[in-house]
């Protein structure tokens, strides 16, 4: 993993030094619209003409959207692939946030039953979060006119992963907010030192300060990555990453609530806190420090108005999360900072902690 500035316009040079790139690769580049428009007159043009330099480039753009992660635009682009030649031996570059990762990932995993793949993250989620841990995937429409968030994709980590940190000079306030949520989660994971050096750079990170955002995104991503170097199949450790995740997948499942996904996972540790009190884990203390922080995010720390209707289906959807993980539910919970373990069974009062102290009547 590269994490620093102006790294975007030496793309090329950077697959060729970094990743042992042959001199004549062939390569799909997947851009996402969104990034492209704001992004792309400053540096993606560099980028594009070093990557075309060392051989055949096909370049697709698309509109990133959780309904536009799906089998669509893989297709689309296999297609390409399949028109312009690209065989086993070429590589499928990504720019754009975990969405475009995700895609781009699952392309390259599935074409020719597996080709190279480079990720060039350029939200805070995608750096610290999606690009790291090889999970690539795509989402389906349910029966009932719902989501399945990633229920297709496959284990296929990139080769390297390139942050640009002066990308997310563009990048929505909401949507770099929303990021942070996962840097809180792996200061709780990893502990004290990370967590408040956290606290301290918060400010230079909100106000995007180039010289503090390179260090930030690389401890915090360095937190994933070495969780994942450890348990790459989740058959342990890499559960912790799910900490806040149990309540946030929760209240996405109803997407009348409106929130991004930093912001559920927001919700969702504040929500973790208060069930590790409940549970004897943890002293109250902690649920007001990760409220201070989730909200000096500009996060939001609670649910207004979440009615008994609601919140009965947010409880159903986690006992669906329940069945995928075999029938018991697991929860994350915290004994305190860099003291994180999964619970089985927690019990429904200890679950119900979590959802009270997030939620405010309505
Ligand atoms: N594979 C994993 O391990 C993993 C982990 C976490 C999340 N995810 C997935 O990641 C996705 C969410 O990723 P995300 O939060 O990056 O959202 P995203 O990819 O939808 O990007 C958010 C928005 O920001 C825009 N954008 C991106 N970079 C920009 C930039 N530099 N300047 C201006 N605009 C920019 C995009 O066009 C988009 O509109 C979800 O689909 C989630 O399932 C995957």
């Amino acid at each position: 993993m590269l994490v620093g500035r102006g790294l975007l316009p030496q793309l090329g040079d950077l697959l060729q030094v970094e990743a042992n790139a042959g001199p004549r690769e062939s390569r799909y580049l997947m851009v996402d619209r969104g990034v492209d428009d704001v992004v792309a007159l400053s540096h993606g043009a560099v980028a594009e003409a070093g990557l075309r330099s060392s051989g055949t480039l096909v370049v697709d753009r698309f509109r990133a959207g959780e309904h536009e992660k799906g089998l669509a635009v893989v297709q689309a682009g296999w297609d390409r692939m399949l028109a312009s030649g690209l065989d086993r031996t070429s590589r499928v570059v990504a720019v754009g946030g975990g969405i475009a990762c995700d895609v781009a990932g699952f392309i390259a995993a599935t074409w020719m039953r597996g080709v190279k793949l480079t990720l060039v993250p350029t939200t805070l989620l995608a750096m610290v979060d999606a690009a790291l841990g090889g999970k690539t995937g795509i989402n389906r429409p349910l029966p009932d006119g719902g989501l399945g968030k990633n229920l297709v994709g496959a284990f296929w980590p990139a080769d390297l992963v390139i942050c640009d940190t002066d990308t997310l000079a563009t990048l929505p306030d909401r949507e770099l907010r929303a990021g942070l949520a996962e840097c809180i989660k792996h200061g709780l994971i990893e502990g004290e030192e990370t967590l408040a050096s956290l606290e301290s750079e918060l400010d230079g990170v909100l106000s995007r300060d180039p010289e503090v955002l390179p260090a930030f995104v690389a401890r915090s991503a360095g937190v994933k990555a070495e969780v994942v170097r450890r348990d790459f199949r989740e058959s342990g450790e890499r559960a912790l990453l799910n900490l806040g995740h149990t309540y946030a997948h929760a209240m996405e499942s109803r997407s009348s609530l409106g929130l991004l996904h930093g912001e559920a996972v927001g919700i969702g540790l504040v929500a973790a806190a208060a069930a590790s009190v409940a549970a004897g884990m943890a002293s109250p203390a902690l649920v007001e420090r990760v409220r201070r922080l989730v909200d000096r995010c500009g996060l939001p720390v609670a649910l207004p108005g979440v009615t008994e209707v609601v919140l009965t289906e947010m409880r159903r959807a986690m006992t669906l999360d329940k069945k995928v993980a075999g029938g018991v539910l697991r929860l994350v919970l915290m004994r305190g900072v860099g003291a994180v373990e999964v619970v089985s069974d927690p019990g429904s009062e200890v679950v119900d902690a979590g959802w009270a102290a997030v939620r405010t009547e309505g």
